[in-house]
Protein backbone atom coordinates (compact mmCIF):
# COMPACT_ATOMS: atom_id res chain seq x y z
CA UNK A 1 0.00 0.00 0.00
CA UNK A 2 1.15 3.51 -0.60
CA UNK A 3 0.73 6.56 -2.69
CA UNK A 4 1.07 4.20 -5.77
CA UNK A 5 -0.97 5.37 -8.76
CA UNK A 6 -2.65 4.23 -11.87
CA UNK A 7 0.26 5.27 -14.14
CA UNK A 8 -0.16 3.29 -17.50
CA UNK A 9 0.75 5.52 -20.27
CA UNK A 10 -2.84 6.50 -22.00
CA UNK A 11 -2.51 5.55 -25.60
CA UNK A 12 -3.75 7.83 -28.06
CA UNK A 13 -3.39 5.74 -30.72
CA UNK A 14 -5.85 3.77 -29.49
CA UNK A 15 -8.30 6.23 -28.94
CA UNK A 16 -7.98 8.51 -31.74
CA UNK A 17 -9.03 6.36 -35.10
CA UNK A 18 -9.70 7.83 -38.31
CA UNK A 19 -13.36 7.54 -38.28
CA UNK A 20 -13.76 7.90 -34.69
CA UNK A 21 -12.49 8.61 -31.41
CA UNK A 22 -12.98 7.52 -28.02
CA UNK A 23 -15.96 8.83 -25.39
CA UNK A 24 -12.78 9.34 -23.12
CA UNK A 25 -11.29 11.84 -24.49
CA UNK A 26 -13.96 14.15 -23.27
CA UNK A 27 -14.20 13.37 -20.12
CA UNK A 28 -10.90 12.02 -18.53
CA UNK A 29 -9.39 14.44 -15.81
CA UNK A 30 -6.09 12.72 -16.91
CA UNK A 31 -6.57 13.41 -20.55
CA UNK A 32 -7.27 17.00 -19.89
CA UNK A 33 -4.27 17.32 -17.30
CA UNK A 34 -1.98 16.04 -20.70
CA UNK A 35 -4.02 18.25 -23.12
CA UNK A 36 -2.97 21.17 -21.09
CA UNK A 37 0.50 20.64 -20.66
CA UNK A 38 1.05 19.08 -24.68
CA UNK A 39 -0.83 21.48 -26.66
CA UNK A 40 -1.98 24.62 -24.58
CA UNK A 41 1.47 24.84 -22.41
CA UNK A 42 4.03 23.43 -25.28
CA UNK A 43 2.28 24.11 -28.40
CA UNK A 44 1.53 27.82 -30.09
CA UNK A 45 -2.07 29.02 -28.32
CA UNK A 46 -3.91 32.70 -29.53
CA UNK A 47 -3.54 34.85 -26.43
CA UNK A 48 -4.99 37.98 -27.40
CA UNK A 49 -4.95 41.35 -30.18
CA UNK A 50 -2.48 44.34 -29.56
CA UNK A 51 -5.77 46.36 -30.33
CA UNK A 52 -6.85 44.86 -26.88
CA UNK A 53 -4.10 46.76 -25.38
CA UNK A 54 -3.84 50.49 -27.26
CA UNK A 55 -2.46 52.67 -25.06
CA UNK A 56 0.84 52.74 -22.45
CA UNK A 57 -0.25 50.74 -19.28
CA UNK A 58 -3.12 48.69 -20.63
CA UNK A 59 -3.52 45.30 -19.71
CA UNK A 60 -5.43 42.09 -20.38
CA UNK A 61 -5.84 39.48 -18.20
CA UNK A 62 -5.66 35.75 -19.77
CA UNK A 63 -5.33 32.16 -19.38
CA UNK A 64 -3.19 30.22 -21.20
CA UNK A 65 -3.99 26.41 -20.62
CA UNK A 66 -4.31 26.25 -16.86
CA UNK A 67 -1.44 29.11 -16.54
CA UNK A 68 -2.65 32.97 -15.85
CA UNK A 69 -1.08 35.80 -18.18
CA UNK A 70 -1.55 39.30 -18.71
CA UNK A 71 -1.34 41.17 -22.03
CA UNK A 72 0.26 44.49 -21.37
CA UNK A 73 2.05 47.34 -23.40
CA UNK A 74 4.91 48.03 -21.34
CA UNK A 75 6.16 52.27 -21.28
CA UNK A 76 8.04 51.45 -24.12
CA UNK A 77 4.80 51.08 -26.40
CA UNK A 78 5.50 47.19 -26.52
CA UNK A 79 2.83 44.49 -26.07
CA UNK A 80 4.03 41.71 -23.51
CA UNK A 81 2.89 38.71 -22.25
CA UNK A 82 3.79 38.63 -18.59
CA UNK A 83 2.90 35.36 -16.35
CA UNK A 84 0.46 36.66 -13.73
CA UNK A 85 2.72 35.33 -11.37
CA UNK A 86 4.62 37.46 -8.11
CA UNK A 87 8.05 36.84 -8.00
CA UNK A 88 7.77 36.84 -4.23
CA UNK A 89 5.44 33.71 -3.22
CA UNK A 90 4.06 33.73 -6.06
CA UNK A 91 0.34 35.54 -5.58
CA UNK A 92 -1.53 36.20 -8.34
CA UNK A 93 -0.62 39.82 -9.26
CA UNK A 94 -3.39 41.23 -10.63
CA UNK A 95 -7.05 39.95 -10.53
CA UNK A 96 -9.33 42.64 -13.03
CA UNK A 97 -9.51 41.22 -15.93
CA UNK A 98 -8.88 44.45 -17.92
CA UNK A 99 -7.87 48.23 -17.29
CA UNK A 100 -5.17 50.83 -17.55
CA UNK A 101 -2.38 50.60 -14.41
CA UNK A 102 1.11 52.49 -14.37
CA UNK A 103 1.76 49.52 -11.76
CA UNK A 104 1.34 46.16 -10.40
CA UNK A 105 1.10 46.14 -6.54
CA UNK A 106 0.70 42.57 -5.20
CA UNK A 107 -1.84 42.54 -2.37
CA UNK A 108 0.46 40.22 -0.34
CA UNK A 109 3.40 42.03 0.82
CA UNK A 110 3.63 44.54 -1.27
CA UNK A 111 5.67 44.08 -4.01
CA UNK A 112 5.43 46.99 -7.03
CA UNK A 113 6.14 45.99 -10.78
CA UNK A 114 5.91 47.90 -13.44
CA UNK A 115 3.36 47.23 -16.48
CA UNK A 116 6.06 46.04 -18.21
CA UNK A 117 7.05 43.44 -15.34
CA UNK A 118 9.96 45.08 -13.76
CA UNK A 119 10.10 45.38 -10.01
CA UNK A 120 10.03 48.75 -8.76
CA UNK A 121 10.14 48.17 -5.30
CA UNK A 122 8.93 46.84 -2.32
CA UNK A 123 8.05 47.49 1.46
CA UNK A 124 11.01 47.42 4.06
CA UNK A 125 14.14 46.30 1.38
CA UNK A 126 16.37 45.74 3.95
CA UNK A 127 15.87 42.64 4.37
CA UNK A 128 16.40 40.96 1.45
CA UNK A 129 20.25 41.07 2.18
CA UNK A 130 23.34 41.30 -0.39
CA UNK A 131 22.13 38.85 -2.85
CA UNK A 132 19.03 41.33 -3.58
CA UNK A 133 19.27 42.12 -7.36
CA UNK A 134 15.98 44.50 -8.30
CA UNK A 135 16.46 43.76 -12.05
CA UNK A 136 16.57 39.65 -11.53
CA UNK A 137 12.80 39.68 -9.92
CA UNK A 138 10.75 41.31 -13.07
CA UNK A 139 7.28 39.34 -13.55
CA UNK A 140 8.57 36.10 -15.94
CA UNK A 141 7.65 36.98 -19.23
CA UNK A 142 6.32 34.37 -21.44
CA UNK A 143 9.08 31.99 -23.71
CA UNK A 144 7.86 32.76 -27.20
CA UNK A 145 5.80 35.08 -28.36
CA UNK A 146 4.76 35.94 -32.20
CA UNK A 147 2.73 38.87 -33.31
CA UNK A 148 1.28 37.86 -36.68
CA UNK A 149 -1.42 41.25 -38.10
CA UNK A 150 -2.04 42.30 -34.27
CA UNK A 151 -3.03 38.37 -33.42
CA UNK A 152 -0.94 37.79 -30.65
CA UNK A 153 0.27 33.80 -30.15
CA UNK A 154 2.24 32.12 -27.54
CA UNK A 155 4.02 29.20 -26.72
CA UNK A 156 5.05 28.53 -22.72
CA UNK A 157 7.45 26.20 -24.07
CA UNK A 158 11.65 27.96 -24.74
CA UNK A 159 12.23 25.55 -26.92
CA UNK A 160 9.71 23.90 -30.08
CA UNK A 161 7.98 24.07 -33.44
CA UNK A 162 8.59 27.72 -34.82
CA UNK A 163 5.08 29.83 -35.38
CA UNK A 164 5.23 29.62 -39.23
CA UNK A 165 5.42 25.89 -38.92
CA UNK A 166 2.39 25.92 -36.88
CA UNK A 167 0.63 28.32 -38.53
CA UNK A 168 1.64 27.10 -42.13
CA UNK A 169 -0.81 27.40 -45.03
CA UNK A 170 -3.58 28.90 -42.68
CA UNK A 171 -1.86 32.31 -42.43
CA UNK A 172 -3.92 33.10 -45.56
CA UNK A 173 -7.26 32.70 -43.13
CA UNK A 174 -5.55 35.67 -40.56
CA UNK A 175 -5.07 37.37 -43.99
CA UNK A 176 -8.53 36.97 -45.53
CA UNK A 177 -10.51 38.36 -42.21
CA UNK A 178 -7.71 41.82 -41.99
CA UNK A 179 -7.89 42.23 -45.55
CA UNK A 180 -11.69 43.62 -45.57
CA UNK A 181 -10.50 46.38 -43.43
CA UNK A 182 -9.03 49.38 -46.11
CA UNK A 183 -6.12 49.57 -43.41
CA UNK A 184 -5.87 46.17 -43.22
CA UNK A 185 -6.34 45.86 -39.05
CA UNK A 186 -8.72 44.73 -37.16
CA UNK A 187 -10.06 46.33 -33.73
CA UNK A 188 -11.12 44.25 -30.52
CA UNK A 189 -12.21 46.77 -28.48
CA UNK A 190 -16.08 46.01 -28.28
CA UNK A 191 -15.07 43.74 -24.83
CA UNK A 192 -15.77 40.18 -24.81
CA UNK A 193 -18.92 38.11 -24.15
CA UNK A 194 -17.92 35.19 -22.05
CA UNK A 195 -20.23 31.98 -21.56
CA UNK A 196 -19.07 29.43 -19.06
CA UNK A 197 -20.47 25.87 -20.65
CA UNK A 198 -20.77 22.52 -19.09
CA UNK A 199 -18.97 21.24 -21.55
CA UNK A 200 -15.20 19.60 -22.52
CA UNK A 201 -13.35 22.51 -24.60
CA UNK A 202 -12.96 20.29 -28.14
CA UNK A 203 -16.59 20.37 -28.29
CA UNK A 204 -16.44 23.73 -29.70
CA UNK A 205 -13.44 24.10 -32.11
CA UNK A 206 -15.00 20.66 -33.87
CA UNK A 207 -18.73 21.97 -33.61
CA UNK A 208 -17.20 25.43 -35.34
CA UNK A 209 -16.37 24.29 -38.46
CA UNK A 210 -19.47 21.50 -38.22
CA UNK A 211 -21.60 22.32 -41.35
CA UNK A 212 -23.77 19.06 -40.91
CA UNK A 213 -25.26 20.62 -37.84
CA UNK A 214 -26.37 23.68 -39.44
CA UNK A 215 -29.49 22.87 -40.85
CA UNK A 216 -30.84 20.75 -37.74
CA UNK A 217 -29.59 22.83 -35.15
CA UNK A 218 -30.09 25.83 -36.22
CA UNK A 219 -33.29 25.32 -37.94
CA UNK A 220 -35.02 28.27 -36.50
CA UNK A 221 -32.57 30.65 -37.31
CA UNK A 222 -32.64 29.78 -41.39
CA UNK A 223 -36.27 29.79 -40.84
CA UNK A 224 -36.34 33.47 -39.48
CA UNK A 225 -33.55 34.80 -41.31
CA UNK A 226 -33.43 34.48 -45.69
CA UNK A 227 -33.00 31.04 -47.49
CA UNK A 228 -29.32 32.12 -48.57
CA UNK A 229 -27.95 30.08 -45.55
CA UNK A 230 -30.24 27.00 -45.59
CA UNK A 231 -28.48 26.64 -49.10
CA UNK A 232 -25.42 27.38 -47.93
CA UNK A 233 -25.32 24.03 -45.63
CA UNK A 234 -27.21 22.38 -48.82
CA UNK A 235 -25.54 19.13 -49.05
CA UNK A 236 -27.85 18.27 -52.92
CA UNK A 237 -26.55 21.44 -53.70
CA UNK A 238 -23.34 21.52 -56.64
CA UNK A 239 -23.15 25.14 -55.87
CA UNK A 240 -22.68 24.85 -52.07
CA UNK A 241 -19.71 25.64 -49.39
CA UNK A 242 -16.76 23.13 -48.98
CA UNK A 243 -15.10 22.00 -45.98
CA UNK A 244 -11.36 21.92 -45.67
CA UNK A 245 -8.33 20.96 -43.82
CA UNK A 246 -5.89 23.29 -43.56
CA UNK A 247 -3.31 20.98 -41.97
CA UNK A 248 -2.29 21.40 -38.68
CA UNK A 249 -5.84 21.10 -37.37
CA UNK A 250 -6.59 24.74 -38.93
CA UNK A 251 -9.77 23.93 -40.17
CA UNK A 252 -12.42 25.93 -42.79
CA UNK A 253 -16.34 25.84 -43.68
CA UNK A 254 -15.36 27.90 -46.69
CA UNK A 255 -18.38 29.32 -47.65
CA UNK A 256 -17.19 31.77 -50.41
CA UNK A 257 -17.69 29.41 -53.24
CA UNK A 258 -21.31 30.22 -52.94
CA UNK A 259 -20.91 33.75 -52.54
CA UNK A 260 -19.07 33.66 -55.40
CA UNK A 261 -22.00 32.04 -56.83
CA UNK A 262 -24.13 34.78 -56.92
CA UNK A 263 -21.53 37.08 -57.71
CA UNK A 264 -22.93 40.00 -55.47
CA UNK A 265 -21.04 41.44 -52.82
CA UNK A 266 -22.09 41.47 -48.77
CA UNK A 267 -23.69 37.93 -49.21
CA UNK A 268 -22.01 37.64 -45.52
CA UNK A 269 -23.32 40.49 -44.17
CA UNK A 270 -27.06 39.87 -44.86
CA UNK A 271 -27.16 40.78 -48.53
CA UNK A 272 -26.91 44.72 -47.91
CA UNK A 273 -26.60 46.50 -50.78
CA UNK A 274 -23.57 48.26 -51.93
CA UNK A 275 -25.10 51.29 -51.84
CA UNK A 276 -25.98 51.15 -48.39
CA UNK A 277 -22.15 51.25 -47.49
CA UNK A 278 -21.02 53.80 -49.84
CA UNK A 279 -17.76 54.86 -47.85
CA UNK A 280 -16.62 51.67 -47.19
CA UNK A 281 -16.83 50.76 -50.54
CA UNK A 282 -14.62 53.06 -51.77
CA UNK A 283 -12.11 53.20 -49.41
CA UNK A 284 -11.71 49.19 -50.12
CA UNK A 285 -10.92 50.35 -53.41
CA UNK A 286 -8.83 53.06 -52.68
CA UNK A 287 -6.61 50.90 -51.24
CA UNK A 288 -6.91 47.19 -52.94
CA UNK A 289 -8.06 48.44 -56.24
CA UNK A 290 -11.03 48.09 -57.67
CA UNK A 291 -10.84 44.47 -58.73
CA UNK A 292 -9.20 42.91 -55.58
CA UNK A 293 -11.76 44.73 -53.33
CA UNK A 294 -14.77 43.38 -55.39
CA UNK A 295 -13.28 39.79 -54.58
CA UNK A 296 -13.36 40.68 -50.89
CA UNK A 297 -16.29 41.88 -50.39
CA UNK A 298 -17.69 39.07 -52.50
CA UNK A 299 -15.83 36.19 -50.93
CA UNK A 300 -16.70 37.83 -47.05
CA UNK A 301 -14.49 36.64 -43.91
CA UNK A 302 -13.53 33.20 -43.09
CA UNK A 303 -15.31 31.06 -40.93
CA UNK A 304 -12.54 28.63 -39.86
CA UNK A 305 -10.61 27.34 -36.99
CA UNK A 306 -6.79 28.17 -35.81
CA UNK A 307 -5.22 24.99 -33.63
CA UNK A 308 -6.31 24.53 -30.82
CA UNK A 309 -8.44 27.93 -29.78
CA UNK A 310 -8.84 30.60 -32.00
CA UNK A 311 -12.26 30.54 -33.97
CA UNK A 312 -12.60 33.15 -37.02
CA UNK A 313 -16.29 33.19 -36.30
CA UNK A 314 -16.79 35.28 -39.73
CA UNK A 315 -17.99 38.70 -38.04
CA UNK A 316 -16.78 37.64 -34.84
CA UNK A 317 -13.34 36.37 -32.97
CA UNK A 318 -13.88 33.71 -30.53
CA UNK A 319 -11.73 31.54 -28.65
CA UNK A 320 -12.12 29.17 -25.82
CA UNK A 321 -10.36 28.97 -22.71
CA UNK A 322 -10.79 25.46 -21.08
CA UNK A 323 -11.21 25.41 -17.38
CA UNK A 324 -11.55 21.32 -16.70
CA UNK A 325 -12.24 17.96 -18.48
CA UNK A 326 -16.31 19.04 -18.18
CA UNK A 327 -15.91 23.17 -18.36
CA UNK A 328 -14.78 25.67 -20.74
CA UNK A 329 -15.46 29.71 -20.84
CA UNK A 330 -16.34 30.96 -24.51
CA UNK A 331 -14.84 34.21 -25.70
CA UNK A 332 -17.11 36.20 -28.49
CA UNK A 333 -16.11 39.97 -29.66
CA UNK A 334 -17.27 41.53 -32.84
CA UNK A 335 -14.55 41.81 -35.24
CA UNK A 336 -14.17 45.34 -35.51
CA UNK A 337 -12.46 46.86 -39.10
CA UNK A 338 -9.87 49.53 -38.87
CA UNK A 339 -11.49 52.28 -41.22
CA UNK A 340 -14.88 50.65 -41.49
CA UNK A 341 -17.62 52.71 -39.17
CA UNK A 342 -20.24 51.62 -41.55
CA UNK A 343 -19.62 47.82 -41.27
CA UNK A 344 -18.43 48.29 -37.88
CA UNK A 345 -21.86 50.07 -36.57
CA UNK A 346 -24.37 46.97 -37.85
CA UNK A 347 -21.34 43.94 -37.20
CA UNK A 348 -21.91 45.41 -33.10
CA UNK A 349 -25.62 44.94 -33.40
CA UNK A 350 -25.29 41.86 -35.37
CA UNK A 351 -23.09 39.91 -32.06
CA UNK A 352 -26.02 41.27 -30.09
CA UNK A 353 -27.92 39.38 -31.66
CA UNK A 354 -26.45 36.05 -32.86
CA UNK A 355 -23.63 35.59 -29.83
CA UNK A 356 -25.45 36.93 -26.40
CA UNK A 357 -27.04 34.72 -24.05
CA UNK A 358 -30.54 35.51 -25.37
CA UNK A 359 -29.64 35.56 -28.69
CA UNK A 360 -30.40 33.37 -31.75
CA UNK A 361 -27.15 31.67 -32.73
CA UNK A 362 -25.15 31.01 -29.87
CA UNK A 363 -27.27 29.24 -27.76
CA UNK A 364 -28.22 26.20 -30.07
CA UNK A 365 -24.39 25.73 -29.31
CA UNK A 366 -24.23 26.11 -26.24
CA UNK A 367 -27.18 23.81 -25.58
CA UNK A 368 -26.11 21.20 -27.56
CA UNK A 369 -22.35 21.41 -26.76
CA UNK A 370 -23.63 20.42 -22.52
CA UNK A 371 -26.05 18.19 -24.02
CA UNK A 372 -23.30 16.21 -26.13
CA UNK A 373 -20.78 16.08 -22.57
CA UNK A 374 -24.37 14.94 -20.96
CA UNK A 375 -25.09 11.76 -23.07
CA UNK A 376 -21.17 10.85 -23.26
CA UNK A 377 -21.37 10.10 -19.54
CA UNK A 378 -23.47 7.20 -20.77
CA UNK A 379 -20.33 4.68 -21.17
CA UNK A 380 -21.97 2.28 -24.30
CA UNK A 381 -21.45 3.15 -27.00
CA UNK A 382 -17.90 3.92 -26.56
CA UNK A 383 -17.54 5.70 -29.54
CA UNK A 384 -17.94 8.69 -31.27
CA UNK A 385 -18.61 8.13 -35.46
CA UNK A 386 -16.31 10.45 -37.48
CA UNK A 387 -16.87 8.81 -41.04
CA UNK A 388 -19.06 10.99 -42.95
CA UNK A 389 -17.75 12.23 -45.98
CA UNK A 390 -14.17 10.41 -46.02
CA UNK A 391 -15.53 8.06 -49.38
CA UNK A 392 -15.60 11.53 -50.96
CA UNK A 393 -13.15 13.87 -50.00
CA UNK A 394 -11.05 15.33 -52.58
CA UNK A 395 -7.87 17.82 -53.38
CA UNK A 396 -9.08 20.86 -54.55
CA UNK A 397 -6.85 21.35 -57.11
CA UNK A 398 -7.31 25.28 -56.35
CA UNK A 399 -5.67 25.27 -53.11
CA UNK A 400 -4.05 21.98 -52.52
CA UNK A 401 -6.78 21.65 -49.87
CA UNK A 402 -8.47 18.36 -48.70
CA UNK A 403 -11.78 19.18 -49.11
CA UNK A 404 -15.09 17.98 -48.82
CA UNK A 405 -19.18 18.36 -49.09
CA UNK A 406 -20.15 21.01 -46.31
CA UNK A 407 -21.99 18.11 -44.74
CA UNK A 408 -19.12 16.26 -43.90
CA UNK A 409 -16.50 15.36 -41.35
CA UNK A 410 -13.36 16.20 -42.82
CA UNK A 411 -13.17 19.33 -40.46
CA UNK A 412 -13.35 17.13 -37.60
CA UNK A 413 -10.91 14.31 -38.52
CA UNK A 414 -8.28 16.90 -39.42
CA UNK A 415 -8.84 18.54 -35.73
CA UNK A 416 -8.39 15.11 -34.41
CA UNK A 417 -5.35 14.37 -36.88
CA UNK A 418 -3.70 16.98 -35.22
CA UNK A 419 -4.72 16.34 -31.84
CA UNK A 420 -3.38 12.59 -32.07
CA UNK A 421 -0.12 14.35 -33.95
CA UNK A 422 0.73 16.60 -30.57
CA UNK A 423 -0.81 14.28 -28.00
CA UNK A 424 1.43 11.11 -29.41
CA UNK A 425 4.60 13.26 -28.42
CA UNK A 426 4.94 13.88 -32.40
CA UNK A 427 4.81 18.04 -31.97
S1 LIG B 1 3.69 37.21 -2.67
FE1 LIG B 1 3.73 39.07 -3.71
S2 LIG B 1 4.65 40.44 -2.35
FE2 LIG B 1 4.72 38.56 -1.31
FE1 LIG C 1 -23.51 25.92 -34.75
Amino acid sequence: MGLQQNIAPISYDALVQRDRVHGRLYTDPNIFSEEMDRIYHKGWVFAGHTSEVPDIGDYQRRQIGQQPVLITRDAKNDVKLLFNRCTHRGNMICARDSGNAATFVCPYHGWTFAVGGELRGMPMPGGMGSSYDKSALGLAEVPRVHIYRGFIFASLAHEGQSFDDYIGKAKQLLDRACDLSPEGEMELSAGWLKHRFHANWKMLPENNTDGYHVKVAHASLLRSTNAFGSLAFDEEKGDSSVNRDWGGGHTELDIAPRYRNTNKPFQWFGGVPEAKLPNYVARMEQTYGRELARKRMIDGPPHAIIFPNLFLAELNISFVAPVSANQVVQYYTPMLLKGAPEINARALRQTEGAMGPGSFLLPDDACLSERNQLGLAAQSPEWLDLRRGMEREYVDPENGLLSSNVSDETTNRAFWKQYLHVMSGAA
